[in-house]
């Protein structure tokens, strides 16, 4: 498909430039099954190739994944060394693949926590795909909604220390300029899969006008299928950012 029909596309059904999604549910899927958690873990990295293949064909510019957060450290010892282990090989499985499918891989989050040969992994697989123009698939690691605030306002007090930078100048603007996903465009739909209606510090401060979506299905079964209930959830809303619904519908026939 063209660049130009990917856009009529969106146009037609209204589909979301960016999505961002938490996948909840391996663990219970696992125990439905009497099976370990690790093996729900295994099937969600089915599930996420299933949507990663179906977000680049919708021609969706940004797919955002929830991997692991900065509170999953909590996590039994043996499941975090499971979870790490799964996130080496499916990236170093999958990063030819998503190269080939010219995908451009991003990772966020305090990835200096991790042993040094995921972090190596993570290095190289964002330098091959670095210039690739399709779907930007970022994969949210270690990540922490708080982490990033964090981060970004210790980065613009070192300039105040610095005296480069007055606090009077500390706007809005500023601060999103050094979050992770700054250059991207905020995101549109927010998905929970699983059953719990909660953020868990997502991505906090880029999700205060995303519409949000929460489905029972869990991560290892959430397919196309699935999704495409999502996508269509959002192309029925109407987005106001503050305005009344008359402006709102005056501005889409202008
Ligand atoms: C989400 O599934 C995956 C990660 C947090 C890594 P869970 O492992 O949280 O699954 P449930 O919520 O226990 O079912
Ligand atoms: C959120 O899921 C984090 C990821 C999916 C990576 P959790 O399962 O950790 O969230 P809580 O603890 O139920 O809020
Ligand atoms: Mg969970």
């Amino acid at each position: 498909m063209s660049n130009n029909d990917q856009d009529i596309q969106r146009y037609r059904l209204n589909l979301p430039r960016h999505v961002c999604i938490i996948m909840d549910g391996n663990g219970r899927w696992a125990e439905q099954r009497g099976k370990l958690r690790i093996a729900g873990h295994r099937a969600g990295v089915e599930t996420v190739r299933t949507i990663v293949e179906a977000s680049g064909e919708y021609g969706i510019e940004v797919l955002t994944l929830f991997a692991f957060s900065s509170e999953n450290w909590r996590r039994p010892a043996q499941e975090v060394g499971m979870l790490m282990e799964l996130f080496v090989t499916a990236l170093t499985r999958e990063v030819r693949k998503l190269h080939r499918n010219n995908v451009r891989l991003r990772v966020i989050g305090d990835i200096g926590a991790f042993d040094t040969k995921l972090q190596q992994s993570i290095h190289e697989a964002e330098a091959l795909t670095r210039d690739n123009t399709g779907l930007t698939l970022v994969i949210a690691a270690n990540y922490g909604g708080r982490w990033d605030v964090t981060q970004a306002v210790r980065a613009l007090a070192q300039e105040v220390a610095a005296g480069t930078l007055n606090p009077a100048d500390i706007t809005e603007e500023r601060i999103q300029a050094r979050l992770c996903v700054r250059e991207l465009p905020e995101p549109d739909l927010f998905i929970r899969t699983g059953g719990e209606q909660r953020i868990s510090n997502f991505l906090l401060w880029q999700l205060s006008y995303t519409e949000l979506y929460f489905t029972d299905v869990l991560w290892p079964d959430f397919d196309k299928q699935a999704f495409d209930v999502a996508l269509q959830s959002f192309a029925q809303r109407q987005r106001r950012f503050g305005r009344t619904g008359n402006q709102v519908e005056q501005l889409t026939r202008a």
